[in-house]
Formats: C-alpha cells, sequence, structure tokens
C-alpha cells in the first residue's frame, strides 16, 4: 500500500518522532491529522507546518474522542505515550495511555474500517539482550512497567489482525536522537542531557558503569524505517525492528559527544544505576532490510555533530536551561 494522498493520524504527532514523521507524511502528499495532549509533546514542534495539518488536542483514553477522530482516516500511526522514567514512578499512568490507550485506538479503528494501523512500539520490550544482536524473536522480558505496557500495545494491535482483520503491524524503533529530542524534566533523554551539561561546563553523570549500550538510531533514520515499514504489506500482522544496528556504550556515546563539542577535559560523574536499566541492547535489522530494503544513514558520529549544530542553533539559554535539569529525573 502507497502511503501517499491519504488520510492519516499520527498520535503524539507533537512529540519528538512524531513531529518528524508528520514533516515526513506531508512531503509524500498526505493529509495529516494529529491527536496531541501535549504532555510531552509541543506545539512548536509543529509551528513550521500547522497552516497543512490539522492539529487536534486531546487525549488517546478519550474514548468518544478517538472514536470520532478515526472516522474516515485511512493510516493510523500511533505513537503517543508516557515515558520510561514516569513509568518508573507513576506506573499507572503509563498503563493507562501506552496499554489501554493502544486498545482505544485498535477498537475505533476496526468500527472506523481504518486501512492500516501502525503501531510504533519499542525495542524496550525485549529487556535486556539474552543474545546479540537481537532479532524479532528475541523474547520479550521487559524490565520497566513502560517496556510492558508498551508489550501489551503490542498484543492488541497484533490480536486486533487476528480477530479483526484490522490491518496492523509493529515498528519496534531502538533509542533514537535528533533535532526536537527532549532535554527537559522526566522526558530528558541520555544525548541532550550530557550535551546540555557540557555546555554549562558541568560533569556529565552516567547511571550505572557506563558499559551498559544502546543502539542509537538518527530520526531521520527511524522516520524512514517507519514509513517504509507501513507501505509493507508483508508485515501485516507481524514485526520489525528499525535500528542503525551499531553498539555504543554510553561511557562511548560520551566521548563522541566531549570530542564533538570540544570538551574532552571533562570527566564524567558516576552514580547509581537507574532502575530496571536494560544492560545490553543491540538490533538485528535483517528483516527490515530483506523486506523493503530499510539502510539507516547516518553514523553516530554524524548523527551527534547534526543534532550539536542543531540545539546550537536554536538560540537556548544553556545556564537557564541548565537551571531546570533535575539530575535524577525519573525520581
Ligand atoms: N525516542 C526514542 O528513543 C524511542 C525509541 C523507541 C520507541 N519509541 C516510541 O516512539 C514513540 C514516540 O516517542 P517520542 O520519543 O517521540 O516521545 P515523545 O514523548 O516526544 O512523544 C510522545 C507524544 O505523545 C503525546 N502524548 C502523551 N500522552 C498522550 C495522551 N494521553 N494522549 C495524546 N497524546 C499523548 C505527548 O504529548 C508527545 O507529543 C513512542 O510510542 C515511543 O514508545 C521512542
Amino acid at each position: 500500500m502507497k502511503i501517499t494522498n491519504l488520510k492519516v493520524l499520527v498520535t503524539g504527532g507533537a512529540g519528538f518522532i512524531g513531529s518528524h514523521l508528520v514533516d515526513k507524511l506531508l512531503e509524500t502528499n498526505n493529509k495529516v491529522t494529529v491527536l496531541d495532549n501535549y504532555t510531552s509533546g509541543k506545539r512548536e514542534n509543529l509551528s513550521h507546518c500547522l497552516d497543512k495539518i490539522q492539529l487536534v488536542e486531546g487525549d488517546v483514553c478519550d474514548k468518544s474522542l478517538v472514536y470520532s477522530i478515526t472516522r474516515d482516516i485511512d493510516v493510523i500511526f500511533h505513537l503517543a505515550v508516557q515515558c520510561l522514567r514516569v513509568s518508573i514512578n507513576n506506573p499507572e499512568i503509563n498503563h493507562e495511555v501506552n496499554a489501554t490507550g493502544t486498545l482505544n485506538l485498535c477498537l475505533a479503528a476496526i468500527k472506523n474500517w481504518v486501512r492500516r494501523f501502525v503501531y510504533i512500539s519499542s525495542s524496550e520490550v525485549y529487556g535486556s539482550a539474552k543474545y546479540a544482536p537481537m532479532n524479532e524473536v528475541h523474547p520479550l522480558l521487559p524490565t520497566t512497567i513502560y517496556g510492558a505496557s508498551k508489550a501489551a500495545g503490542e498484543l492488541y494491535t497484533l490480536s486486533s489482525y487476528k480477530t479483526y482483520n484490522l490491518e496492523s503491524m509493529i515498528v519496534r524503533p531502538f533509542n533514537t536522537y535528533g533535532p526536537r529530542s527532549h532535554f527537559e524534566g522526566a522526558y530528558g533523554e541520555v544525548i541532550p542531557k550530557f550535551t546540555l551539561r557540557l555546555l554549562n561546563d558541568k560533569e556529565p553523570i552516567i547511571f550505572g558503569n557506563g558499559k551498559q549500550t544502546r543502539d542509537f538510531t538518527y530520526v531521520s533514520d527511524t522516520v524512514a524505517g517507519i514509513f517504509m515499514a507501513a507501505q509493507c504489506d508483508e508485515l501485516i500482522g507481524d514485526v520489525v525492528n528499525i535500528a542503525k544496528a551499531s553498539e555504543v556504550s554510553i561511557n562511548a556515546l560520551l566521548d563522541i559527544i566531549k570530542k564533538a563539542l570540544s570538551k574532552e577535559h571533562i570527566d564524567a560523574v558516576y552514580d547509581e544505576s537507574r532502575p530496571g536499566d536494560v544492560i545490553r541492547h543491540v538490533a538485528d535489522i535483517t528483516k527490515a532490510k530483506r523486506l523493503f530494503r530499510y539502510t539507516p544513514k547516518i553514523s553516530i558520529e554524524e548523527g551527534i555533530n547534526k543534532y550539536i549544530e542543531w540545539f546550537t542553533s536554536q538560540g537556548y539559554d544553556y545556564k537557564e536551561l541548565f537551571k531546570k535539569d533535575i539530575t535524577h529525573n525519573w525520581q
């Protein structure tokens, strides 16, 4: 199915990945509606295209809104989420938004004969690697309520296909970074947080020994993968990993950021691990390559440079931003 000239709904479209996906969907001539309640998303992430989209402020937990907004929609990309760090202290809201919210979307899509439902899951459903690289049949052993709630969303998505023939598919992105990623509060991610601390000449804080690894993927590569997966008919009722497929430790990541900012002289400080932190993540993307010739393009060094170029061109007051930084942002 070609995703062009269609009516598309993006939940969580004012967020980091969602707003880049909206850009891609507009480039490919789709009519885009965004549903977002701005818990972590921002209207300004879409300020460049507000005249081209329908932006609806609302909650995926609001069943009647979800039902009415999915009427007359061809394709749903479901990204709305409560994040991992929120799940540590507030697991119920994670369950409500990530699991129940996904069920609401599936049921509304079934009732309204939506043609395709694309669920954006997460590598967090795997937990720590039992073997590496991790392919799609790796067992689901989430270590956090966030991972568990994303896995519940996957199961609702797959069973909606099996029972009701809702044409659906699951995309599992690995850690994504790039412009518009979060540095603030509970939503702050490691790359923006290291960048902000270094720009303020403060030591970056590593939780754990820094040997934990992630498969950092630049946002344009993640969005390209989501878009290609959504068009792949062979993926209906199935799951695919989307990632750069290279393993980077947090210690190595920090070295790359320090080099890009010329802050090699600033050493990290080490603190206790975050509860439930995954130790090892690296994707096997053979399936995405085979099904739709997915080829991630941006290396971690290039991606970090691009991110820093963007961050430092925003006119931010680094000192003011840093005042609001929460060190242990899951507590
Ligand atoms: N960023 C990553 O590294 C990463 C990695 C793997 C998977 N993912 C997945 O990608 C998707 C997008 O993640 P992101 O990093 O862009 O996160 P984000 O926090 O930037 O985006 C989530 C969006 O959902 C919105 N939202 C939250 N609760 C809502 C609700 N109840 N109703 C409507 N909207 C709501 C937020 O306001 C925000 O705009 C998520 O489903 C996430 O699980 C992200």
